[in-house]
């Protein structure tokens, strides 16, 4: 479904990415885990096709999307449906406004279908009824669930997360680990999630990656992932779960 076939990147006169390979199947959940400035919101760039890698290939269903023509791109690009780190989402519109303007801008779809959409997918994160409130209204978790409704509004086949839990309390952070469980159960999507957030990372990976220093040295089912002897994983897991959390023996 979703291929990153030996990227690598150069931004600033640095070495970002050095050979990223990763792959994520339908109705499979990859997370990307690794320390702040590690390329990861950068790798989510290349899959969707926003920065284009100095070496390697990014294959959507088999087509290079750095690769075909101009229109095939946009065509790959509507595949995705993305939840940006900062949300993104505009502050003089409503919810219901933000959901809607993917429609807008890329359907020929009346006013009355759009409602329509708009109000399921609201209603698929728990936001019906909160549709006529501006993001400035809103909080944190909802701004995040808003934002995850327009990700969705176009049915796309793959979903990115950059940070989808960063900045919300433990008890928001797990609605929305459950909210990425039953989209991906529900839409079919390929997801991949970016997180510091290794507690969402075990609750809704299929496998987990760890990025470090532009470069994919781990990538396994949660388990093994937890008992990964790499010392740099190790260092993260124990980070945020203490000696505890050590490997099997
Ligand atoms: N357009 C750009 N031009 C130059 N440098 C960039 C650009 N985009 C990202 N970088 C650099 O690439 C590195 C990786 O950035 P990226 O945003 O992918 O990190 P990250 O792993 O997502 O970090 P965080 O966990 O803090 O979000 C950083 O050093 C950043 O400054
Ligand atoms: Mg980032």
């Amino acid at each position: 479904m979703l291929e990153l076939q030996n990227i690598s990147k150069d931004l600033g006169g640095k070495t970002i990415l050095d050979g990223v390979s990763l792959k994520v199947n339908r109705g499979e959940t990859l997370v990307i885990v690794g320390p702040s400035g590690t390329g990861k919101s950068v790798t989510l760039q290349h899959m969707v096709g926003l920065l284009r890698p100095d070496q390697g290939r990014v294959l959507v269903n088999g087509e290079d999307i750095h690769a075909v023509p101009g229109r095939d791109q946009e065509r790959l690009r509507g595949i995705f449906g993305m939840l940006f780190q900062s949300g993104a989402l505009i502050n003089w519109l409503t919810v219901f406004e933000n959901v809607a303007l993917p429609l807008y801008e890329k359907t020929q779809l009346g006013d009355g279908e759009i409602r329509d959409l708009v109000q399921r997918k609201l209603e698929m994160v728990g936001l019906s009824g909160q549709g006529h409130k501006y993001p400035a209204e809103i909080s944190g978790g909802m701004k995040k669930r808003a934002g995850l409704a327009r990700a969705i509004v176009h049915d796309p086949q793959i979903l990115l997360y950059d940070e989808p839990t960063s900045g919300l309390d433990p008890v928001m952070s797990r609605i929305i680990d459950r909210l990425i469980r039953e989209l991906q159960r529900e839409l079919k999507v390929a997801s991949v999630v970016v997180t510091h957030d290794l507690q969402s990372a075990v609750t809704v990976g299929d496998r987990i990656a760890m990025l470090y220093e532009g470069r994919i040295i781990e990538d396994a089912t949660p388990k093994a992932f937890m008992a990964s002897r790499q010392p740099f994983v190790r260092d993260f897991i124990e980070a945020q779960f203490g000696r505890a959390a050590a490997p099997a023996a």
